[in-house]
């Protein structure tokens, strides 16, 4: 296993739309390793594959506090929404440092496939649908920080700026 490097937002490849993974293979196996050791490193609660530049439709969260619950969605698409939208306080390790209120659907039902690309259904409530539509919202090419007001995309994009200048990133 081994860490990928994290896009930092503005990075422009954070924008490219992921495509289906066509085989659960070996090789997608070994990308969630490294995804998922790549997002314990950060350390963080779940990562898209276009966050380390590999535009195939894979995400990994684990939001257990022994980080001994990794969960991998390969190919997953929301097939039910609840009416009822919760705001959550959200982050991103492509846009270190900044959180923000965002509006999503409390609940929602997804469908994926696992690592023996076998389809499986889950029902999530709480911060695991914030964390799935998060992530799948980074496989459409869309960061969380594009639900806020232009000002204030633009204020952190100059700040994300900078900092990767002074190498602090
Ligand atoms: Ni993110």
């Amino acid at each position: 296993m081994a860490a990928l490097p994290i896009l930092c937002y503005p990075d422009p490849r954070l924008h490219t739309v992921a495509k289906p993974v066509v085989a659960v293979n070996d090789a997608v196996r070994q990308l969630v390793a490294d995804m998922a050791q790549t997002m314990y490193e950060a350390p963080g609660i779940g990562l898209a594959a276009t966050q380390v530049d590999v535009h195939q439709q894979v995400i990994v969260i684990d939001l257990s506090d022994e980080r001994d619950q990794l969960q991998a969605f390969i190919n997953p698409e929301i097939i039910w929404s609840s009416e009822e939208k919760k705001v959550w306080q959200e982050g991103c390790l492509s846009v270190p440092d900044f959180f923000d209120e965002v509006l999503r659907p409390s609940e929602i039902k997804v469908r994926a496939l696992n690592l023996d690309g076998k389809s499986f259904e889950i029902h999530a409530d709480g911060l695991l649908a914030v964390c799935i539509q998060h992530e799948m919202d980074h496989l459409k090419g869309k960061v969380f920080v594009e639900y806020l007001s232009p000002l204030k995309r633009m204020r952190i994009a100059g700040k994300l700026k900078k900092k990767t200048k002074a190498g602090a990133l």
